[in-house]
């Protein structure tokens, strides 16, 4: 149900200068969605009246993937004034008409914040009836963060910068996790009197809390118990942190749902990955985007697959695989590249050094050793040979191969594209098949070969090869001689 009294605020304007990218520092990636994605997501959870997320830097960028993910979000820009202040000064103008509530504000750089920190907050903000409420954390290193400055009876008297702090500020270990609950009332009264007037030339979110404190308002710090859920991410040392902590928590529950993960170090695993019960991860495995993976399929070891589908008690074995739906029963690998659009029906075969692209392999049918299958239909039951390519690109045009069904192939085939080979037929092995093959048919494109008997004993005397030669046929001659 629709929360009337909450109005959440995500920062997002910030240029996020220590990540040294071209790329917004929300927009990087963690699990396969950008960091801001994640905080949208969570945001959602808490069902408020409405989203405001503030941007400035690359704006359009990232507008466009606030409607992509998002798109009830309102997008306030900010100004040319800098600073967390200055965001929700702007952003408060655009709550819903007479908004009377509360205004949780949160930041995209943040991405772990889950739905039960921030609904705890919400409602610790609400039991207190102060002005504020932040979340505050005890960490370990807290460089890099704002600290909270307690008054002498305990209460939270302001946040200093870290660049603003004094040597004994900069001891304090506990920290300002960048979220917070306010009354909407606070914020109209504070915001307004905020300066820029510290070492960054900044407008500071911060700076609220000192300012309510001098006008005696209540404000609460609550800590998180579980610090990994605020750690910011300011520079690529932090993402690969955050990346790692996602991770695992996305392993936890996928395990918890019933699938094994032999090695949860060393699989990743993107958040809107599905898979099913009794499904088996082994080491090395990467699951990326809308990866799909059915019932008791087992997949890996070291095998990266990027928006597949996945079929039940399929097998899929050091493979590197892109928008590729694999059948029921089906095995592919080692070492197969399944490139897009390969399709591979239920109990089929896609087997070692195998690429396949933009082709439909039917139900039972096998490509099981060392072959290039591109923009290719092969019908059911059909075994390809070991060494087959489709030769689907004649220097200008990409052209179709179409295999029938029950068609035995020989081993080492060129099937120059486009070409048909019609159902149960058989091809010899060396095939080059540039004409269509009808059903039923032997194909064979090799001249026959001839043995030209004594050629090694005649042109190459005394080698080893002549001497083995002599002594077989010697042998064939007379087999008691030994
Ligand atoms: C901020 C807090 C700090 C806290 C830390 C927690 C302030 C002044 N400081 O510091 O106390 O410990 O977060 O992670 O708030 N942003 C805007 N507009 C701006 C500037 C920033 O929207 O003009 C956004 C950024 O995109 C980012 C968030 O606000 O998502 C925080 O900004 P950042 O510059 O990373 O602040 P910190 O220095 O980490
Ligand atoms: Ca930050």
């Amino acid at each position: 149900m629709v929360d009337q009294n909450l109005a959440i605020i995500i920062l997002a304007a910030g240029e996020g200068t220590r990540m040294k990218s071209r790329l917004p520092k929300v927009l990087h990636n963690l699990a396969g969605v950008p960091m801001l994605g994640h905080v949208l997501a969570t945001a959602k959870l808490l069902e408020p009246v409405a989203t405001l997320t503030v941007v400035r830097h690359e704006r359009d960028l990232v507008a466009r993937t606030i409607n992509e993910i998002s798109p009830e979000t309102i997008v306030i820009d900010q100004d040319e004034i800098p600073g967390t202040g200055r965001a929700v000064e702007i952003a408060i103008e655009s709550l819903p008409e007479g908004f009377g509530g509360e205004v949780l504000v949160i930041s995209a750089d943040v991405p772990l914040l889950d739905f039960n920190t921030l609904a705890e907050l919400v409602s610790a903000h609400r039991s207190a009836a102060g002005s504020a409420t932040l979340l505050s954390a005890v960490l370990e290193n807290a460089t890099g963060y704002g600290r909270i400055i307690r008054s002498s009876d305990g209460l939270v008297d302001r946040i200093v910068e870290q660049k603003d702090a004094s040597p004994a500020e900069l001891e304090v270990t506990e920290i300002n996790t960048g979220s917070y609950v306010f009354s909407i009332s606070a914020l109209r009264t504070e915001l307004p009197k905020i300066t820029t007037s510290n070492n960054q030339g900044e407008k500071y979110l911060t700076d609220v809390i000192g300012l309510l404190r001098k006008d005696s308002e209540k404000v609460v710090a609550l800590e998180v118990s579980d610090v990994g859920v605020v750690s910011g991410v300011n520079d690529r040392v932090q993402l690969a942190e955050a990346a790692a902590r996602m991770n695992a928590k996305i392993i936890r529950r996928h395990q918890l749902a019933g699938v094994t993960i032999v090695d949860p170090l060393s699989t990743w695993i993107d958040f809107d990955v599905v898979i099913a019960e009794d499904v088996e991860i082994l080491p090395g495995t990467q699951l990326k985007g809308a990866t799909k993976i059915e019932r008791g399929a087992i997949i890996g070891p070291d095998t990266t697959l990027t928006d597949c589908e996945i079929g039940e008690n399929a097998i899929v074995k050091r493979t590197d695989g892109t928008l590729a739906v694999i059948g029921k029963g089906a095995t592919v690998g080692p070492f197969a590249y399944l490139r897009p659009n390969t399709i591979l029906g239920d109990e089929g075969k896609i087997g070692t050094f195998v690429e396949t692209k933009n082709s439909n392999i039917g139900f039972g049918s096998k490509v099981p050793h060392l072959s290039y299958i591109g923009d290719t239909e092969v019908g059911v039951k059909s075994n390809i040979g070991a060494g087959t390519i489709t030769a689907n690109y004649d220097g200008v045009e990409k052209h179709h191969t179409k295999v029938g069904s029950h068609v035995r192939s020989g081993s080492h085939n060129v099937f120059a594209a486009p070409v048909t080979i019609g159902d149960g037929a058989y091809t010899g092995a060396g095939t080059v098949v540039r004409k269509d093959v009808p059903p039923g048919a032997l194909a064979i494109s090799v001249a026959p070969q001839r043995n030209m008997e004594g050629w090694v004993e005649q042109k190459r005397p005394g080698t080893a090869a002549a001497k083995a030669a002599e002594q077989a046929n010697a042998q064939h001659e007379n087999p008691h001689n030994k």
